[in-house]
């Protein structure tokens, strides 16, 4: 019998390096992508596999249960792979409701469609194990003080942002139809992502695309900030082997042992984006401006993925200066790429956003 996995969110920045390592990987298994197709969606992520026999893209919300119960009872769906969220903490700062809908209540649709489904039909006993895998954050974890040990999978929950607020929610409620109705569940939070594919509204893209078209850098606060890089098709090694090998009812920090405080990462970027333009190296370094703070800014994150390494032998791949040197190069290659995600209601949307900032 062939594997059915939905992966949620597919169409999104790291849900389609996972569909692609998926699809690519295992021909043996039928892979469903469903995406409400965001701002953040975008099929352009997945041309190179979208005529795949073993791909299959639904166009649906899931915060519509109707929708994703039916969808996972015809296809027989049996893991489940969860990564459609709302994503961006600036905009959770500027609508909070749309981020508890789409990651509270559309992860809860998602869990109840699955336990009953999984509930309806037992499965058989020589079957693969079902597996519901959601895909958290480290932000859930709150903000470290410089000198403050890495998270830990212990460490208590302490959101600040209302989208690290919404995704903690979601978790509870992943861990609680394990503990309630022994749902086979596994969580993973990771620290911040970068590499091809990503919204320019997130830090890495947005700066490349300004530096390239010469436009101001909002760096927020003081640029003190320090963040845990991890390149994403590291990630999605990552959920290759948790999806497979991680144990039941766990958490698994995922995590690049990679700080950066935000102005040192920024300086990099706009000498590797010169030099690649082939401009006087740290040419633009006068884009930098130093803008408002964000609302709640947390200080730092950084992520202890001890545990991942020593039961699944997992570990970053790639060195930051080699990803940094791929993604920037990727961005400028893929100039249509951005133009096309970032015209219309997004720079609209942006240009609200820094207005007066
Ligand atoms: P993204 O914003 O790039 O993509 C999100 C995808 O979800 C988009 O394709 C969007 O269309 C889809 N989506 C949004 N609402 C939906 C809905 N209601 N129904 C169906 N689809 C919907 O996000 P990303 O950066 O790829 O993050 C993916 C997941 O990984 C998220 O759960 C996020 O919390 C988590 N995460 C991200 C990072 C990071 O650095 N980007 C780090 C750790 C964890
Ligand atoms: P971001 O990519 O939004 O990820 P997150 O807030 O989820 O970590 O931001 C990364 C860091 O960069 C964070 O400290 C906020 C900062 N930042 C800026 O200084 N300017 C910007 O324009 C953006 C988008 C982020």
């Amino acid at each position: 019998m062939r594997r059915c996995i939905l992966i949620t969110g597919g169409a999104g920045f790291i849900g389609s390096h996972v569909v692609r390592l998926f699809v690519n990987k295992y021909p043996e298994y039928d892979i469903i992508n469903l995406d409400k197709l965001t701002y953040a969606g975008n099929l352009a992520n997945l041309k190179d596999i979208e005529d795949r026999p073993n791909y299959t893209f639904v166009k649906a919300d899931i915060a519509d249960f109707d929708t994703v119960y039916a969808l996972m009872k015809e296809r027989k769906v049996d893991g489940v792979i969860h990564l459609a969220a709302e994503s961006h903490v600036d905009r959770s700062i500027k609508d909070p409701f749309t981020f508890a809908r789409t990651n509270v209540i559309g992860t809860l649709s998602l869990l109840q469609a699955a336990r009953l489904c999984w509930e309806e039909e037992p499965a058989a006993a020589d079957a693969p194990r079902r597996l519901f895998y959601h895909i958290s954050t480290d932000e859930v974890y709150g903000s470290l003080q410089m000198d403050s040990p890495l998270f830990k999978e212990s460490n208590k929950y302490e959101p600040h942002s209302p989208y690290s607020a919404s995704k903690a929610s979601s978790d509870h409620f992943v861990r609680s139809f394990h503990d309630t109705y022994g749902l086979p569940t596994v969580v993973t939070n990771c620290s911040n992502n970068y590499g091809p594919y990503q919204f320019p509204e997130k830090l890495i893209p947005l700066f490349i695309n300004n530096i390239r078209n010469r436009k101001p850098l909002p760096v927020y606060g003081k640029g003190q900030n320090v963040r845990d890089w991890l390149y994403v098709e590291d990630h999605a090694r990552a959920i290759d082997v948790i999806f497979h090998k991680g144990r039941i009812g766990e958490t698994y920090n995922i995590g690049g042992f990679n700080e950066w405080k935000n102005i040192d990462l920024i300086k990099v970027l706009i000498d590797t984006v010169d030099r690649q333009l082939g401009r006087p190296e740290g040419a633009d370094r006068d884009l930098i401006t130093f803008v408002t703070d964000r609302a709640g800014h947390d200080l730092r994150y950084a992520i202890d993925s001890t545990k991942l390494k020593e039961e699944l032998g997992w570990e970053p791949s790639l060195q930051f200066e080699e990803g940094i040197e791929k993604t920037v190069k990727w961005y400028l290659d893929n100039q249509a790429w951005l133009d096309n995600v970032t015209s219309g209601d997004y720079q609209a949307y942006y240009d609200s956003m820094y207005k007066g900032r």
